[in-house]
């Protein structure tokens, strides 16, 4: 049966230029090409106010284009309390987001905060279950980090349609 509603999901990280845009990016392109644009709403943010405004790093950016995706139209935001009430699902990419996620959650936020590896079903070194922060790494920590999402989109694209 189809949902009634659009399944909204925020993807956060702490600067929100390198790991959440690539994994609303990369799930963003996977969901037009199943057709099932109408059915996602998807959004990403970050817990650090430094990039408010930017578009996602260059190198982000690039990982994202010799993939085959453009994601130069985001933009970096903030979480704000509000999301907790208007996603039903709402991603870290590794412990400290989620830690920090936590943290600034509403008492009655309606949203459902998960790892986002860790919801994907996606082990890294030990099941850590982490997005390694790739902002002070080289282009192969962004290329690692691209082929985890990569990964982890076409499971929740699979778990959530
Ligand atoms: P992100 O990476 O959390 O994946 O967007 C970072 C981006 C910027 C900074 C840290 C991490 N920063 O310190 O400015």
């Amino acid at each position: 049966m189809q949902p009634a509603h659009p399944k909204s999901i925020l993807f956060v990280c702490l600067g929100n230029i390198c790991r959440s845009p690539l994994a609303e990016g990369v799930l963003r392109q996977k969901v037009k090409e199943n057709g099932l644009a109408d059915r996602f709403l998807l959004d990403s943010a970050g817990l650090g106010a430094w990039h408010i405004g930017s578009r996602p790093d260059n190198r982000t950016i690039t990982v994202a284009r010799q993939h085959g995706t453009d994601i130069t139209d985001l933009r970096a935001r903030r979480i704000a309390p509000e999301d907790f009430y208007a996603f039903d699902l709402i991603l870290a990419m590794d412990r400290d987001n989620l830690r920090d996620i936590r943290a600034m959650q509403p008492r009655d936020g309606t949203a459902e905060v998960a790892l986002y590896l860790e919801y994907c079903g996606v082990g890294v070194l030990k099941r850590s279950y982490e997005v390694p922060d790739p902002y002070y790494g080289g282009a192969d920590a962004f290329e690692d980090v691209y082929h985890l999402i990569d990964k982890a989109s076409d499971i929740l694209l699979q778990k959530l349609r």
